[in-house]
């Protein structure tokens, strides 16, 4: 990987062809660089088409290829019931949700209304307890524990309030730690989380712990760690709740950066109005549906 990678990318129309450019050669963490990666991307966009025209079809192994205008999340009468008290809590009660590929989404909604456990659902952290969770191709509610976590490791990265990193690693080693479970070799791991570091502006912290960085630094790392594995989707639950207004400012405009030149499909948890601003679309969660 070359410093190339993490230039900004060129302007893309809105053709899909462009887009799946963008994907193939200018994501912050390709999956390849070796000699014929270029026709192996090509045959890989002609299969992605031939998954569009029949749309159903569920994807091949690996990774989501994305289709532009395509729903990539489809929750369909979705229920989810908690049984921890004497009395069970049902916290989402026939909620129906589509997001298309591409979508930046804001989702919002008064304490305890179920935007985390949203999140988790489309996140494949849980699973409905009735109705259809389609994500990326995948009927989650259908997958076992051990599909899902490789449904979560090829499609989604997580960035969250608290940043959650390891306080005995330094920023590119935590960045890492998710291509640990994988077969990336080590080589390839570090360059890889370098690229992460460039593309959130932080090369000259990587060798820095967390304790010698900003608030707004640590989300940075917290972003590259979750944009490491090239996901599909960012689910980000109040990813700005612990920064003062500027830091805030600076991750709402790396996120968009993120969804509009690496076309990374956002759902964004917040309380802040000014941080769903930032999203194309909010929408807002009350007594278990959305508005
Ligand atoms: N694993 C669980 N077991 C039992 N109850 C749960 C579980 N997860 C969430 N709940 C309950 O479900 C409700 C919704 O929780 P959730 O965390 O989704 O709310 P939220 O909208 O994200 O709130 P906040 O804005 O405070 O983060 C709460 O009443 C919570 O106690
Ligand atoms: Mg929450």
């Amino acid at each position: 990987m070359s410093d190339s990678d993490v230039k900004e990318p060129e302007a893309t129309t809105e053709d899909g062809d462009a887009k799946g450019d963008a994907r193939d050669n200018e994501s912050p963490a390709p999956k390849g660089d070796a000699p014929g990666e270029g026709a192996k991307a090509d045959a890989a966009k002609a299969d992605a088409a031939k998954d569009s025209a029949k749309s159903d079809a569920p994807p091949k192994s690996g990774p989501y290829r994305p289709t532009p205008g395509k729903p990539l999340i489809e929750m369909s009468n979705v229920t989810k019931t908690f049984h921890k008290g004497k009395e069970p809590l049902t916290v989402l009660d026939g909620l129906t949700l589509t997001i298309a590929e591409g979508a930046f989404e804001a989702l919002m909604g008064p304490s305890g209304s179920g935007k985390s456990t949203l999140l988790n659902l489309i996140a494949g952290l849980d699973r409905p307890t009735s109705g259809t969770a389609r994500v990326a191709g995948h009927n989650l509610e259908k997958m076992s524990d051990g599909e899902l976590a490789k449904f979560r490791a090829q499609n989604i990265g997580f960035i969250f309030q608290a940043y959650n990193l390891l306080p005995v690693l330094t920023a590119v080693e935590n960045v890492e730690l998710p291509l640990l479970l994988t077969k990336v070799p080590s080589g390839e791991r570090r360059k890889r989380a370098e690229t992460a570091l460039r593309v959130v502006g932080l090369s000259d912290r990587m060798g820095h712990y967390p304790r010698q960085l900003s608030g707004g630094q640590e989300q940075r790392v917290a972003i590259a760690r979750a944009i490491v594995n090239d996901p599909t989707i960012l689910v980000c639950d109040e990813p700005t709740g612990d920064l003062d207004r500027k830091s805030a400012d600076d991750i709402l405009a790396l996120l968009t950066k993120l969804n509009q030149d690496f076309k990374k499909t956002i759902l964004m948890v917040t309380h802040d109005p000014s941080a769903a601003e930032r999203a194309t679309t909010t929408r807002h969660l009350n007594k278990g549906r959305l508005d």
